[in-house]
Parts: structure tokens; sequence; C-alpha cells
């Protein structure tokens, strides 16, 4: 089913209504993610894609207006977010590389003294959020304010079961924040830290929120009330390392396919930018092994394909 919320410039409706088509034919398609059991119950065959073009206008098909956890996708508004505040200083924290390991590793962190690949693996969000937290007090609450205002809803939250249930099994992401502590990296208190990056992880949104949400990214920088939040340059920078580490060890076959910037979620969301044209984001939560949603990366694949748009 295809839901309009205008009738001006929906260029790429047709092109969405023929991607659904063929996903809804396609077999199989990856498995929820289940080291949150939260997320474990969701059907894997859901489907749902928004564009959001750069005046604001969104349309969408299927499960577009279905709220899903944004996970990892929330990572690219906080570097966002905290690049704007402290600007280059932070890349002395958190590297620019892809990691080519996966997204929740340990181990490139004892040999690169403390200091993660890239802000999108665990390891960097972390850093990223710590310094957000040290900036604002409050980094999961800057990051919702931010969400709503560029979405322009306001009922957008945290999602408490699946922040209790990432703090209930949040071995892994402690053992990163302890062991960068003791590098120097993170300032904060390891507990508070986690209690800011789980109700991160944790916001409810979208489609059409995270398609709007990422505007910005495609308008070279400037917010939807036409505030600059990036320079120019800065936005260039953050679309280039989502396009390099924005899928974790998948990031060159993610360029290789569909060739945009895009940052996916083990929600099984994934928000991908055309420069200076619109934005995207798509919903499926069947997984691969290397944690992006199968149908969401062949949903984007065909767009790319069928539009002739990517960044090369
Ligand atoms: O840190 C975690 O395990 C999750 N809250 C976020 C993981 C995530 O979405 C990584 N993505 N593909």
């Amino acid at each position: 089913m295809v839901i309009m919320t205008t009738t001006s410039s929906l260029t790429f409706l047709p092109v969405l209504e023929r991607i659904a088509e063929e996903m809804e034919r396609t077999p199989g398609r990856g498995r929820a993610a289940d080291y949150i059991p939260a997320l474990a119950a969701c059907d894997p065959r859901r489907f749902g894609m928004a564009v959001a073009e750069l005046d604001g206008t969104v349309y969408g098909v299927g499960e577009w207006r279905e709220p899903f956890s944004a996970q990892s996708i929330t990572k690219v508004f906080t570097l966002a977010l905290d690049l704007a505040r402290e600007g280059d200083e932070l890349w002395e924290h958190v590297g620019r590389e892809p990691s080519g390991n996966p997204f929740n590793s340990l181990v490139q962190l004892e040999y690169e003294n403390g200091i993660p690949r890239n802000p999108f693996i665990n390891a960097g969000a972390l850093v990223v959020t710590d310094r957000l937290q040290t900036r604002t007090g409050d980094a999961a609450g800057e990051l919702l304010a931010f969400l709503r205002s560029e979405s322009g809803n306001a009922s957008l939250d945290f999602d408490k079961e699946v922040a209790a249930s990432e703090t209930a099994h949040g071995d892994r992401n402690a053992a990163l924040a302890h062991f960068m502590a003791s590098y120097g990296n993170i300032d904060n208190d390891i507990p508070v830290l986690l209690d800011q990056y789980f109700r991160q992880c944790s916001i409810a949104a979208s489609c059409a929120d995270l398609a709007l949400a990422t505007g910005f990214l495609a308008r070279h920088g400037i917010r939807a009330d036409g505030s600059r939040l990036l320079t120019r340059s800065q936005a260039k920078q953050v679309n280039a390392v989502m396009l390099t580490c924005g899928t974790y060890d998948a990031a060159g076959d993610f360029a290789y396919r569909v060739g945009l910037p895009g940052k996916s979620g083990v929600g099984g969301g994934i928000i991908a930018v055309v420069p200076g044209r619109c934005t995207l984001c798509v919903w499926s939560p069947g997984l691969d092994e290397r944690g992006n949603s199968v149908a969401g990366v062949a949903a984007l694949d065909r767009f790319t394909t069928l539009t002739g748009l990517s960044v090369f």
C-alpha cells in the first residue's frame, strides 16, 4: 500500500512502488537481531521505505510510517551534533578509517591505543556520545530533541523496553567503554555513558522520521528550519565516513552495490543520502550475518540502479 503526505514532487514514488513489489516476491530475507531480546520478536519480512525531498516532502511505500528501533542509525546524528560543537578536535579521539571488523569488535582497540577506527563501530560511537555528554550534560536528550525537530514528529521517544534489554545484555559495550577509559579516551563515568548510549540506540522512529532527519546531509549541512548545523565541508565529511564505515565490515559491498553514503542499524533500518537531491530510509528487520538489513540493502541497490542516482 502507498500513502502520500503531499501531492508535490513525488518523483520517486513509482520507483518505490516497484521496489516494494519486488521485495514482496523475494524469499528469505535474513533474521532479526537476537542479541537484544527486545528486537528478536520482530517479523524479519516487514518492509517500509521512504524518500524525503530537500524541501521536506516525504512519501513512501509499505510500513514507512511504522516506528522501529533506530539503533546504530543514531550514530550519524550524534556524530553531527558533536562535530558541530567541537570540530576537528573530535578526530584526535576517534579515527575515520573503515575497521573491516564487526561493529562490536574489541580487537583493534589495544594495538591502536584506545582510539577507535571510526565513529560508527560501537567503540567509536561510545567516544562520540561521551564527548557529546561532556558538552551538553544530556547527549541522548540532545539527540532526541534534534530528531523531533528535523522530523517534525514531537512524539518520537526512547523505547524503555529496548534500552533495558540492551542494559541487561551490555557486557560488550561496557568492556569497550572501560577499555577506552583505561587509555584516557572516555571522560564520563561508565554507567552514565552506557545509560546515554543505550537510550540513544533505543529511539523508535519511522522511515519517514529518519529520512527527514537525515535531510541536513543532503542539504550540505542545513537543517529543516534553514539554520546551519554543519559547514558544507563537515557535511561532506560525515557523508564520506558513512560511505566508508556506515555498514561496518560490509561497507565495501554496500558502496559497490548502492553507491551512496549509508548507515545501518540492527533494528533493520538503513538511511542513505543522495547529496544535493534527497534522502532515503528503508526498514526490514531481517539481517545478514554482518548486521545489515537484507531487504534494506537490496532495496537501496534497486533504487540507485533504477534511478541512476549515486555518488559515482
Ligand atoms: O551497541 C549495540 O549493540 C546496539 N545498541 C547498536 C548496534 C547497532 O545497531 C549496530 N548495527 N548495525
